[in-house]
């Protein structure tokens, strides 16, 4: 559930207008729901309340200060992947016991970062990784705490851009290796085992194979503590999916999701983190985009739009579906006909849908593409030279720009010339 509804006709976001919106601060414009976010939040966090837990937000997929702010006021942790998202939360408010440091390549810059800032734990990856971690922990006379990710050999039959783990990804040791390395681990005096950690890829819409890979994790929670590792802490990952198609069978419920990881793993007693990104923010964003032209092309139509891949980047990239509806209303009776709806950029590949079955709609006319709270912002690019666009956040019936849109001059101006020009 969300806070984009019709009210009066009209598009809204929680009480504002998004047609107010786009005529205050222009398009393509990014808007946010303060309810739908803390709603996201509080299902996952309700979901696991039986059970000693953190909800790290996976700020990958919407980093921008006021959404970090609004998730760390009301509890969560963060889930940073660079030094960049450390920064960001730290700068958000969020204390560094609350952040747990992932990603396969973190290099010495974002260690030191971490470990003289604060850290829940990082998520070690790989052995060199470990090695690294506990020689820079000790040149700066700490202990890092660390879960070691284990890759479960799962098909989390997803889109294989957004599928982790496989043995054949890059993510995680090999689980059938995890006790040599947690041994070496234990031999290493800067680091210290708290825990183990999985993730298993982005928009699952099926629980089986979380709860495979968490089964695999209950077994081996049992195996290291018999081998004498005090593990205390699971890290889960994130990846529950949301429904992008609103005609298609939902995916599980946070709810089911926290049944079933009291199910797997309820009975170890340990503390359970997990990282959900898109399932928090995802559907609780929206962008909002004007219809340039309407071009009638052979046996086909095309709504040609002021967003563009580089705004969006999900249809191109993974073949996603967003919902693309009007600002306005349809008027009950009115018959859809099939447009190729795609962006100005000169490429094929920037077309957000293909025969969608849409109301008739001309040039200014308002569309907004739903469930775009979630890697849309954060993978946006100046592709075309189109300056990233701005986002608003709204809460209840107020609203405001969190990301102004950059001027042209601005663009162009980071670019130096060098003196022999
Ligand atoms: N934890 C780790 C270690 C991850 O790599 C990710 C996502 C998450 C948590 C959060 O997953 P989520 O709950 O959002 O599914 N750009 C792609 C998605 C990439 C996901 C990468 N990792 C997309 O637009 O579909």
């Amino acid at each position: 559930m969300d806070h984009f509804l019709y009210k009066d006709g009209v598009l809204h976001a929680e009480d504002v207008s998004l047609a107010e919106i786009a005529a205050a601060v222009g398009t393509p414009v990014y808007v946010y729901s303060t309810a739908t976010l803390l709603r996201h939040f509080h299902l996952f966090d309700d979901a696991l309340a039986g059970m000693d837990h953190l909800v790290c937000y996976a700020m990958k997929a919407n980093s921008n200060q006021a959404v970090l702010r609004t998730l760390a006021q009301a509890g969560a942790g963060m889930d940073v992947v660079s030094g960049g998202e450390y920064r960001r939360a730290k700068a958000a408010g969020v204390s560094g016991d609350k952040i747990v440091f992932s990603g396969v390549g973190k290099t010495r810059e974002e260690i030191e970062l971490a470990l003289t800032g604060g850290i829940r734990q990082f998520n070690v990856e790989s052995e060199p990784e470990m090695l690294l971690l506990d020689q820079v922990a000790r040149e700066l006379g700490k202990v890092a705490p660390i879960t070691i990710r284990v890759n479960p050999d799962v098909d989390a039959k997803t889109h294989a851009k957004i599928a982790t783990g496989k043995s054949e990804n890059k993510f995680g040791i090999p689980i059938a290796r995890a006790r040599e390395v947690y041994a070496m681990a234990a031999k290493l005096p800067g680091l210290e085992i708290i825990g183990i950690d999985v993730h298993i890829g982005s928009q699952l819409t099926d629980l089986a194979p979380f709860e495979q890979a968490y089964g695999k994790v209950a077994e081996l929670t049992e195996v290291l503590r018999a081998d004498g590792h005090n593990i205390r802490r699971l890290d889960l990952g994130g990846g529950l999916g949301i429904p992008y198609e609103r005609s298609n069978t939902a995916p599980p419920l946070p709810t089911d999701y926290g049944a079933m990881v009291q199910r797997t793993l309820g009975h170890l007693d340990c503390e359970v983190e997990i990282e959900p990104g898109r399932l928090i923010a995802g559907n609780a964003g929206v962008l909002v985009s004007e219809v340039i032209y309407l071009k009638s092309g052979e046996g086909r139509d095309f709504l040609i739009l002021d967003a563009a891949m580089n705004d969006l980047i999900r249809p191109a990239m993974y073949d996603a579906w967003h919902d693309i509806v009007p600002l306005n209303e349809p008027a009950p009776g009115a018959e859809p006909r099939p447009v190729d709806i795609v962006g100005p950029v000169c490429e094929s590949g920037d077309t957000f849908a293909k025969q969608r079955m849409m109301p008739t709609l001309g040039s200014g006319d308002l569309v907004a593409f739903r469930s775009a709270g979630a890697y849309g912002a954060v993978m946006s690019s100046e592709y075309n030279s189109r300056p990233l666009i701005p986002e608003v956040l709204v809460n209840g019936d107020q609203f405001a720009v969190i990301r102004p849109r950059p001027s042209f001059d601005e663009m162009i101006n980071r670019d130096t010339i060098p003196e022999w020009l």
